[in-house]
């Protein structure tokens, strides 16, 4: 049995299957990885999104974020393996999607059960009141944006360096990785905390990891249990004809 019919069998038999994702699975979309040699934070300063940094200079922090999130981000569209998580799921072979990602690329794609642990890109939020728009209403040529209906500072809908998990992610996300019997690990480090306890919490429960990315993570010699050594789009074409084999 092949690498693929051995994670396809896994999938196929499990009772509660959860995606977790990271940058890695929308680099085939265009958009670059935080770390590693072409990584985002090589290129730009994190601190822009440290939050402290963005209340002092709020101006600057957004000139930042316009650049890397709406303009480079802006037009990228879910790729394969995007498509395949969502076919899964209305196949019932997977149960929900747990992502570091802020893209929107798995909605996009038309995954239903999406818990965004670090926010979305689509939405702002105002600091004062609370308030959400999309940020299809936001003119990004006069930043900060500041609310209509306070008159507060905006910020994008995303967990910043130094600020809370929003609490339905997070604990939808806890709440998955206790009941999943198989987790499928696809494009991410595991180096950034809290997100990257929720694949051992899983493994300590008894879950299959099975993980998907072209290099080792920190995962990989720790609690995975099935190594798919490729990218995403590749890796998950192959698993979907090895379960459309099974199926
Ligand atoms: N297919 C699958 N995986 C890939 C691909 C690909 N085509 N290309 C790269 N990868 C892998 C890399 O080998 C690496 O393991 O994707 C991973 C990307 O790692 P990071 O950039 O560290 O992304 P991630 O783990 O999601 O980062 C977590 O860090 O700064 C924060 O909040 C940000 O959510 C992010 C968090």
């Amino acid at each position: 049995m092949n690498i693929y019919h051995e994670a396809a069998k896994q999938i196929v038999d499990s009772r509660y299957c959860v995606a977790f994702t990271g940058a890695g699975i929308s680099v085939e979309s265009g958009i670059p990885p935080f770390r590693g040699r072409n990584g985002l934070w090589n290129k730009y300063d994190p601190r822009s999104f440290e939050i402290d940094y963005f209340l002092q200079d709020s101006a600057g922090s957004w000139e930042v974020i316009r650049d890397i999130f709406y303009d480079l981000f802006g037009q990228v569209l879910p790729n394969t393996a995007h498509y395949t998580l969502a076919e899964m799921e209305k196949r019932g072979l997977l149960k929900s999607i747990i992502t570091q990602n802020i893209d929107n690329l798995h909605k996009d794609a038309g995954n239903k059960e999406v818990y965004e642990f670090h926010g979305s890109l689509k939405q702002i939020i105002c600091l004062n009141c609370g308030k959400r728009v999309n940020v299809s209403r936001v003119d990004m040529n006069r930043l900060p944006p500041t609310c209509q209906t306070c008159g507060g500072l905006m910020k994008p809908d995303v967990v910043f360096f130094g600020e809370a998990i929003p609490e339905y992610a997070a604990s939808k996300s806890i709440d998955a990785a206790q009941k999943a019997d198989c987790m499928i690990l696809i494009g991410t480090t595991g180096t950034v905390a809290p997100a990257n306890t929720l694949p051992s919490q899983a493994k300590a429960y008894g879950t299959t990891i099975i993980e998907i990315n072209p290099e080792p993570s920190e995962y990989t010699n720790r609690i995975t249990d099935i190594f798919i050594r490729d990218k995403a789009t590749r890796a998950m074409e192959n698993l979907m004809a090895a379960i459309d084999e099974l199926t």
